[in-house]
């Protein structure tokens, strides 16, 4: 069966879904008798394009990584510049939009008017964008719902590492008590480099934003910002807390010096940026912020821009989920997995 996909915003997490589209393609075909077929481009800096016969996926990675735009991929591409991006999401000719634009987390737009616009023609949504989420879960679970379509974002928190759909399967019928653990892979990056090569926080943070695991605005990732989000997302989601990012204040790694990184570690500690969610009787707190762990402890040794997620469950004790938090291929196979999941309940 094909499914017909439109993406909007197609940077570093739209075309690492292109490429795994591409290098998975046969298997996906073979396995799951999948096949994707790519019917709109809407992307503010590389342009617009529908194109209900399927555009040619192999020659879009090539011309957008060598920061071309839709232009290059297809003549057809000029009739849409200009176009409201909402216009183009209501006239894809697609089965499902994957909205993949960078976060804005004190506005949630445009994802989220993108979103709406999606569910309210009829398209399934698969997002890995935080600012919908976090701000507005309830109404757009709800409004996904009541039209019958999908609404999936694993990519939003854990990257490629499937936090959600392991939760769908793996935790029904359990009750969390508590969700800790490290959800944001730029600063755990950086925390690791200072530590074990002694960069300097900016040069640290430069190398992070070159191999794609910092946000456009990067103050989200340092000032603790994106794992709030993220740990709020969780709470809404998994425990229906209600959270509202805004009542919450994080604190993140401005304040942790190479000095302290390394007095820490001669006492057999480390720093990690910790974020939490936990329930006690009816009472939900949550919060951000670096703590000094014990070299023991498991989440202490999460390295590079990798996350991991302790739940504490009332049946089961704790289980410990690890993997990428961040990066194109990583984040762009969350959104495959999404899309795949989606194609198993149509089929
Ligand atoms: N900037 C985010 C991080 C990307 O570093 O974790 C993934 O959400």
């Amino acid at each position: 069966m094909k499914l017909r996909i439109g993406i909007v915003g197609c940077g570093t997490v739209g075309q690492g879904f292109l490429e795994c589209l591409d290098r998975k393609a046969d298997d996906l075909r073979a396995r799951y008798g999948f096949e994707a077929k790519i019917t709109a481009i809407a992307d503010p800096v590389r342009g617009n394009l529908i194109a209900p016969q399927g555009l040619d996926i192999r020659k879009t990675i090539k011309v957008l990584a060598q920061g071309g735009k839709m232009h290059a991929v297809d003549t057809r591409a000029a009739k849409y510049d200009g176009v409201p991006t909402v216009d183009i999401i209501e006239t894809a000719g697609a089965d499902l939009i994957a909205e993949l634009t960078p976060t804005d987390l004190k506005t949630g737009e445009p994802a989220t008017s993108h979103i709406v616009r999606a569910l309210m023609t009829g398209k399934h949504v698969v997002t890995t964008n935080k600012g919908p989420l976090a701000l507005h879960y309830r109404e757009l679970s709800e409004l996904a719902r009541k039209r019958k379509l999908a609404f999936r974002f694993e990519g939003a928190v854990m990257s490629g590492t499937p936090v959600f759909n392991m939760a769908e399967a793996g935790l029904a019928g359990v009750s969390i008590k508590e969700i800790r653990g490290i959800l944001n892979g730029t600063t755990n990056y950086i925390l690791g480099r200072m530590e074990e090569e002694g960069l300097d926080f900016a040069e640290a943070l430069s190398q992070a934003r070159k191999l794609g695991y910092a946000e456009t605005d990067p103050s989200a990732d340092v000032e603790g910002r994106d794992a709030l989000a993220k740990i709020v997302i969780l709470a809404n989601v998994l425990l229906d807390a209600g959270l509202k990012p805004a009542a919450i204040n994080p604190a993140g790694i401005g304040s942790i010096t190479r000095a302290m990184i390394a007095s820490a570690r001669e006492d057999g500690f480390r720093y990690k940026l910790i974020a939490y969610v936990r329930r006690e009787g009816a009472r939900i707190t949550a919060g951000v912020g670096p703590r000094k762990l014990s070299l023991s402890d498991p989440l202490a040794r999460i390295a590079g821009a990798r996350n991991a997620l302790t739940f504490d469950l009332d049946l089961l004790g704790s289980i410990t989920l690890e993997g990428p938090g961040a990066g194109r291929i990583e984040t762009g196979y969350a959104v495959l997995q999404d899309v795949l999941a989606i194609h198993r309940d149509l089929k």
